[in-house]
């Protein structure tokens, strides 16, 4: 690991500079955090799954036209990814009351929403994250009218397709928080889907049996975390090779 100089350290992954300029290299952790860092935990295999399961999203999305930060998964646990300026807002996707929507309406998880519902969080750990509208958005200069136009054009595309896609294999997308960068080409910016999308970062409930496929599993201490991210990956058919046991896997394998 101290063969590349280390850019940031969040939570589930680490950003290194990438082999060219503008590139990245973005490794998953097996650790877990909820409710801002307040429960900490390892999930064995998390980071190889994610990496996978990001990476297959990502491809996807990408053959559909939307702008990814994703270029290739280099090993277990790495990805190759371009160098974007992150803007500092998590957008959450909803299809279906679950989680802080709930609470907040006093609804009962699982109903389903008349209409997919976004929302928007200012990245800030120290703040907690808190819920913001276009309003503190555009005053603080975190994106402009145009930018968040381009983020809920792409937001409602991304849902459509993951929602149709999870569908195909058994699992509701209940919902789901994506980032976004600014992709600089000379004088063109480019907005484009960032970080990653995985069972930490969404909402995956088995369709006939609501069972949780998620992280929802080690926040509420539901037991058989290893086994949901498993599942995910195995009916998107992308499960490594060798089975769970590859998991452990080299921290990184060349
Ligand atoms: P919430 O219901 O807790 O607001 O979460 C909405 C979605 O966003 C859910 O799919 C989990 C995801 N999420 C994150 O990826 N990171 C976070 O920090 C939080 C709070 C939620």
């Amino acid at each position: 690991m101290a063969r590349r100089r280390q850019i940031y350290e969040g939570k589930a992954k680490v950003l290194f500079e990438g082999p060219e300029p503008g590139t990245l290299v973005q490794y998953f952790k097996d650790d877990a955090t909820a409710f801002n860092n307040k429960k900490r935990g390892t999930i064995t295999g998390k980071g190889v799954l994610n990496n996978r399961i990001s990476e297959y999203l990502m491809l996807k999305l990408g053959e559909i036209g939307v702008p990814t930060h994703f270029v290739r998964r280099l090993n277990m646990r790495e990805q190759l990814v371009r160098e974007v300026e992150i803007i500092p807002l998590e957008v959450v996707m909803r299809n279906v009351a679950a989680g802080s929507l709930a609470q907040r309406f006093g609804l009962s998880e699982g109903t389903p929403l008349p209409r997919s519902i976004v929302e928007y969080y200012f990245k800030s750990d120290a703040l907690n994250d808190p819920m913001v509208s276009e309003e503190h958005i555009t005053a603080f200069g975190w994106a402009t009218t145009q930018d968040l136009d381009e983020i809920m054009s792409l937001s409602l595309r991304i849902n459509d397709f993951l929602s149709g896609l999870f569908l195909g294999i058994g699992i509701r997308l209940v919902d789901f928080k994506i980032e976004f960068g600014r992709l600089y080409n000379n004088e063109d910016m480019q907005i484009v889907l960032a970080d990653e999308i995985s069972p930490d970062s969404c909402r995956l409930w088995d369709l006939k049996t609501n069972e949780k496929m998620d992280k929802d599993r080690f926040r509420r201490d539901l037991g058989g975390v290893e086994e949901a991210y498993q599942e995910v990956a195995r009916r998107l058919g992308i499960l490594p090779e060798g089975g769970p046991r590859d998991l452990k896997g080299p921290a990184t394998m060349q």
